[in-house]
């Protein structure tokens, strides 16, 4: 099943632009219209607040979720861990839409709400990489990744497709409720595939990345604005899982509240700018660590780099630029784990679904 590849993590990696594909191809119509089952779409409709629940990095394409929900349909959206909300439930509002966002349709932390909502009475969604899998059977509803099996224990082309699945859910949403749009979903995820491809090819150059900033480092940290803050949560986590490198992820804002009081020279920072209004920011951030020796690597989409920076992605809508940027730190935290000698595909006291709460 490998092939040519080494590991499970770099074929899954690689497959992102024919998952891109696919999906393009799964959620369109024959006139081209983006196209999902009537009875979500009707559920969509009848909702007032969508509860996205999801554990681990699903959580972390839920975050960019809600900002799809928000910003196109004007759907109030929150983002919740499993784990957290089954013990400690907010405030719900009358008509909600429960979606889960798991690539196995096993976590057992999910499923803990599932159960408890659906004893209330209320209606769920689940978006899934796994047809027939607990989440699926048990909710109202089920959207399908259509990622193909994902076998390495860091999850990356099910993360790409977990967005791209709930970016064509919001345009829906956003179609049905008649809200006006310039953008061609479609034609610009078919632009991101193009994208994702042109980073996969420049592997080595990221390999190369791995050496000048991590391969000495005890620790590292993820900075980044608005959506730029969600790639870094989900960096920080893969590197963490497969290479064991202490890694955080935060906003910007946040560093010089506390965080900043750990950088010292030689400290990795990767500061990623893809978003045009909060870019000055972050930069202003990355130099903030920069003047206490931190050794900062700056990710900068097309069109907003600067010399110095260490990488350009290629440029794509900014809504979508997730899709894009999160591939550089997927292969940034395999190179820096295959480097350390560890296990890539199967990290230490993990295990590819946790079905236990
Ligand atoms: O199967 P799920 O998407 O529900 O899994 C959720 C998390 O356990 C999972 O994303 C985990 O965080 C991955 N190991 C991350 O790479």
């Amino acid at each position: 099943e490998l092939g040519t590849y080494p590991h499970y993590m770099i074929k899954e990696i690689n497959e992102q632009p024919q998952v891109m594909r696919k999906i393009i191809k799964e959620y369109q119509d024959d006139n081209g219209e983006l196209k999902i089952d009537k009875n979500i779409v009707k559920q969509l409709n009848d909702a007032d607040r969508l509860y996205i629940i999801a554990a681990g990095t699903s959580y972390h394409a839920g975050l960019i979720g809600k900002e799809y929900f928000e910003k196109w349909a004007g759907v109030p959206t929150e983002v919740h861990v499993a784990s957290e909300l089954v013990y400690n439930t907010p405030l719900l509002s009358e008509r909600p839409l429960f979606i889960f966002i798991s690539q196995s349709g096993e976590t057992a932390d999910s499923r803990a709400v599932l159960v408890d909502i659906k004893n209330k009475g209320y209606q769920s969604l689940t978006i899934t990489n796994v047809p027939g899998s607990t989440l699926s059977r048990e909710a109202d509803e089920t959207l399908i990744l259509h990622a193909g099996p994902e076998i390495a224990v860091a999850s990356t082309k099910a993360y790409v497709a977990q967005i791209a699945v709930l970016a064509i859910t919001a345009a829906v949403t956003a179609r049905e409720l008649n809200k006006v749009s310039d953008m061609n979903l479609m034609s610009e995820l078919g632009k991101v595939t193009t994208a994702i491809t042109s980073v996969i090819d420049d592997a080595s150059k990221i390999e190369e990345i791995v050496k000048s900033y991590l391969e000495t480092a005890r620790n590292a940290f993820f900075i980044g604005r608005a959506l730029d803050y969600y790639v870094g949560l989900e960096g920080a986590l893969k590197l963490k899982e497969i290479s064991y490198i202490q890694a955080e992820g935060f906003a910007g804002g946040e560093l010089k509240h506390g965080t900043i009081a750990l950088i010292e020279k030689g400290t990795p920072v990767f500061a990623l700018s893809t978003q045009e209004k909060v870019d000055l920011n972050i930069r202003s951030n990355a130099q903030e660590v920069a003047a206490r020796g931190a050794n900062v690597c700056v990710v900068a989409m097309e069109g907003l780099e600067q010399e110095g920076d260490a990488y350009v992605i290629p440029k794509v809508d900014e809504m979508l630029t997730p899709l894009v940027s999160v591939v550089i730190y997927q292969l940034i935290s395999y190179y820096a784990a295959l480097h350390r000698g560890n296990d890539v595909d199967k990290p230490r006291n993990l295990a590819k679904s946790v079905t236990v709460e």
